[in-house]
C-alpha cells in the first residue's frame, strides 16, 4: 500500500512543539519570539501567504508584526525598515515576502537582513552554512526544511545508500533541498530543464523531489516502484468541471498516476504546503532561543 504522507499532521506536531517551547521561553526566560513580515505591493497570492504567516505566529504565542508597504515604496525606504527591524530587540525573525516589485533589487534586500534574524535562510551566510554542513547554526529555508521532516518520517534521519533526484534548481527550494539530502548521506542529483532524458534519471531515484512549478509534469512512469515522492509544486490550473472560471490546485507530480508506483507520496494540497509555515515558526523560535542564550530546539 502506498503511504500518503499527511503534511498537515506533521505540521501540526511541529506547531504544537513550537507553542509549548514558546510558553516555556516566555515564562522561564522572559523572551517572547517576535517575527516581522514585510510585504510590498498588492499581489493577492502574497497577501494570502503573509496573512496566514501572521495568524500562525499569533497562534504560537509570538509577538507578530506585519509591515504592509505600497507598491511604489523605494528600495531605500525598504532598506531603512530592514535596518530598524535588525536593531529591534523584540524581533527575532524578519521575512520579506517575495516577489518584490521590479524596481527593488531583491538580492540587495535579502542581504540587508541580519543573518541571525534571516528565518527564510536566504542570506549568503545561511546559504554558506547549509552548503558547508553547518546545520546547527544555519537557518534552513522553510520549504526544503519541511520536506526533509516528511522524508524523515518515512526513512529516518540517515539516508545512507539512497539515491535522491531533485527536479528544479531554485535558490529557495532545489539547491537547499539538495544540500539537506547530501547532509543526510543521500547520493544527490539536481535535474532541471536542460537535463537529458529526465524521465530515465527520475526513475533512478529512491527519493524524488519535484520543485519545478510545472503542473503535473512528473508522470507515473518517471517514478521508480516504491520510491518516496515529495511534491513541492503549488500550481493553480483551470477546473471547468467545477464550473465556469473555477480553478484547482495541483502539484508538479501527476498524483493519480504516480501514487500507484510510489511507496510514499505527498498530496497537493496537504503535503509540503502546511510544512512551510510550520518551519517558519520553528526557525523563529530557534532564533529567539539563541537570543535568550539557550540551546536551540530541534524538530
Ligand atoms: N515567496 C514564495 N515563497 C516564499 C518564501 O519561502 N519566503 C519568502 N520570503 N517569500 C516567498
Amino acid at each position: 500500500m502506498t503511504e500518503i504522507i499527511n503534511g498537515k499532521t506533521v505540521a501540526d506536531d511541529v506547531v504544537e512543539k513550537v507553542k509549548r517551547l514558546t510558553a516555556d521561553l516566555s515564562s522561564k526566560h522572559g523572551v517572547t519570539p517576535g517575527i516581522a513580515v514585510v510585504i510590498v505591493g498588492e499581489d493577492p497570492a502574497s497577501q494570502v501567504y503573509v496573512s496566514s504567516k501572521g495568524k500562525k505566529a499569533k497562534e504560537c504565542g509570538f509577538h507578530s508584526v506585519q509591515h504592509t508597504l505600497p507598491a511604489e515604496t523605494t528600495e531605500g525606504d525598504l532598506l531603512k525598515l530592514i535596518g530598524d527591524l535588525n536593531a529591534d530587540r523584540q524581533i527575532h525573525g524578519i521575512l520579506v515576502q517575495l516577489p518584490l516589485p521590479a524596481h527593488i533589487d531583491s538580492g540587495k534586500i535579502i542581504q540587508a537582513i541580519a543573518p541571525e534574524k534571516d528565518v527564510d535562510g536566504f542570506h549568503f551566510i545561511n546559504v554558506g552554512k547549509l552548503g558547508t554542513g553547518e546545520l546547527d547554526t544555519a537557518f534552513v529555508p522553510c520549504t526544503p526544511a519541511g520536506s526533509m521532516l516528511l522524508i524523515e518520517r518515512v526513512h529516518g534521519k540517515d539516508l545512507s545508500g539512497l539515491n535522491a533526484v531533485v527536479v528544479g534548481r531554485s535558490n529557495i527550494v532545489g539547491k537547499p533541498m539538495a544540500n539537506l539530502l547530501l547532509a543526510a548521506n543521500c547520493t544527490v542529483t539536481i535535474a532541471h530543464s536542460r537535463t537529458k532524458d529526465l524521465p530515465a534519471l527520475a526513475r533512478t531515484a529512491d527519493i524524488l523531489v519535484a520543485a519545478v512549478g510545472r503542473p503535473e509534469m512528473i508522470k507515473a512512469d518517471w517514478v521508480k516502484p516504491g520510491a518516496t515522492v515529495i511534491d513541492v509544486g503549488i500550481n493553480r490550473v483551470p477546473a471547468p468541471e467545477k464550473g465556469d472560471g473555477k480553478s484547482r490546485i495541483v502539484g508538479d507530480v501527476d498524483f493519480t498516476g504516480a501514487e500507484k508506483a510510489a511507496g510514499a507520496i505527498t498530496p497537493v494540497p496537504g503535503g509540503v504546503g502546511p510544512m512551510t509555515i510550520a518551519m517558519l515558526m520553528a526557525n523563529t523560535l530557534v532564533s529567539a532561543s539563541r537570543a535568550a542564550g539557550i540551546e536551540r530546539p530541534t524538530f
